[in-house]
């Protein structure tokens, strides 16, 4: 077989066979087809697409390129999550804990933060001591011991998507529906859970900007799961807006914990909800809304707190900060930025908050950025508030003086203010299951 046949067979939009696909990642990790071939491949999918056959292949082969997780030892139903990606998002770290209370376990590998999209490990990092490198024995131990574990991603998990994701990410095709479903299913094949959920967002700060490509790309993961023989559920959810208030690491932690506390914002409060519903519904645990009941019982009684709390002192983090956020280490400056007219906020560009907050050194702006755990903005007005000329809309921290001025050009760009109030968007657009797509919008 020549790489050169089957790149012209895909440009000239034929289904590539399962011999095929299976050569082509093969020949990429070992090192046999070079990046420069690779490339027109996957420039040849991102305009001929896939068959749902051709995508399952894909995701299994480059599962299949390294270690498959045997989460044996761990007892019981384990539930996996998996957010696209998007600006504020700390909802592992409320839900895992809720979950855990309820009594179904955690197990899970998390990602650091892409572009302008945060990352649950670099969140975690920000817990003085916490190690988010554990052997799979402690992770084992961890999850047996508190319920649930989330660590960073195993050198071998999926080697294949790695290699093609710093591809992707350099030639323009990372916003490809079959391979956004088979890089992110392939890591959760090789995860080794029993049930995945996944949290597909949509709107201006997420990877699909339209609710129909989002429902599209969930679509085709839940095939993909259930194939494998995974419950999978997926909950279509808002990121035309920041998650919650405070954006950047150890910030996020603090919300988190506020919401464990039945103090969070009201959005992070019910997108997290539904999102441990969707897991405990995935594990058995009862329908939908009894499965909320659950989850809301887990805060109340202060057990998915305890849970969070056991887990930090499991992976040799500092549970003081989580006890009393106040002793978190606070950012040496802070500036606030005030709106420049007078009217109601109608939008907020997601993506351009989250440079903004990658701007004051809460992300990577080159790989070998070092990230600043404090710096981040906290919201103190979002779309659909009332705001006055000259009046605090958000506060930036940083631990120079000098990040503020592109950081605050950034936000004042992001934010859109006009005289119509405008109409509240949903939190959650719609669950798709293997049995197809319930719109939870009018
Ligand atoms: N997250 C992933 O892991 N892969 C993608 O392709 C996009 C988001």
């Amino acid at each position: 077989m020549r790489m050169y046949d089957v790149i012209s067979k895909k440009r000239n939009g034929e289904p590539l066979t399962e011999e095929e696909i299976r050569y082509m990642i093969k020949g990429y990790v070992k090192g046999d087809i070079p990046d420069y071939q690779m490339s027109a491949m996957l420039m040849a999918i991102y305009f001929k697409g896939m068959s749902d056959v051709e995508t399952a292949i894909l995701t299994d082969a480059v599962a299949h390129s390294g270690d498959m997780v045997d989460l044996s030892p761990i007892q019981g139903v384990k539930v996996d999550k998996h957010s696209t990606g998007g600006v504020g998002d700390k909802t592992t770290l409320v839900v895992a804990p809720i979950v855990a209370a309820c009594g179904v376990k955690v197990a899970k590998m998390s990602g650091r933060g892409l572009g302008h999209t945060g990352g649950t490990v670099d969140k975690m990092e920000s817990i003085p001591g916490m190690r988010t490198v554990l052997t799979e024995e402690e992770f084992f131990h961890v999850v047996n011991t508190t319920g649930l574990s989330v660590i960073g991603q195993s050198g071998n998990l999926a080697p294949a998507d790695k290699k093609l994701y710093a591809l992707r990410d350099v030639t323009a095709t990372v916003d490809s529906i079959p391979l956004i479903a088979a890089s992110i299913m392939s890591k959760k094949l090789a995860a080794g859970n029993d049930c995945i959920l996944l949290d597909v967002k949509t709107g201006s700060g997420a990877f699909m900007k339209t609710l129909e490509d989002s429902i599209t790309l969930a679509e085709k993961m839940v095939a993909i799961g259930e194939h494998a023989g995974k419950r999978t559920m997926a909950l279509i959810t808002n990121m035309d807006i920041p998650l919650g208030s405070l954006i950047g690491n150890s910030l996020e932690v603090i919300e988190a914990v506020e919401t464990l506390h039945g103090r969070g914002p009201e959005d992070l409060r019910t997108v997290c909800l539904s999102l441990a519903a969707g897991m405990l519904y995935l594990a058995g645990k009862g329908s939908m809304d009894e499965c909320r009941a659950l989850a809301e019982g887990a805060i109340a009684d202060g057990s998915a707190l305890a849970r969070l709390i056991a887990m930090v002192e499991a992976q040799g983090g500092e549970s003081s900060v989580i006890r009393d956020t106040s002793l978190f280490a606070r950012a040496a400056f802070e500036r606030e930025v005030k709106a420049i007219e007078n009217g109601y906020i109608t939008h907020m560009n997601t993506e351009q908050c989250g440079i903004a907050s990658s701007l004051l050194g809460a992300g990577r702006v080159t790989k070998e950025s070092v990230i600043d755990y404090t710096a981040g903005i906290a919201l103190k007005k979002k779309v659909g508030q009332k705001v006055e000329e000259g009046e605090t809309i958000a506060v930036l921290y940083a631990s120079k003086e000098e990040l503020f001025s592109a950081s605050e050009e950034e936000l004042l760009k992001a934010v859109t203010i006009s005289s119509q109030k405008p109409k509240a968007e949903p939190l959650l657009y719609a669950s798709v299951t293997k049995e197809g797509v319930k719109r939870l919008t009018e």
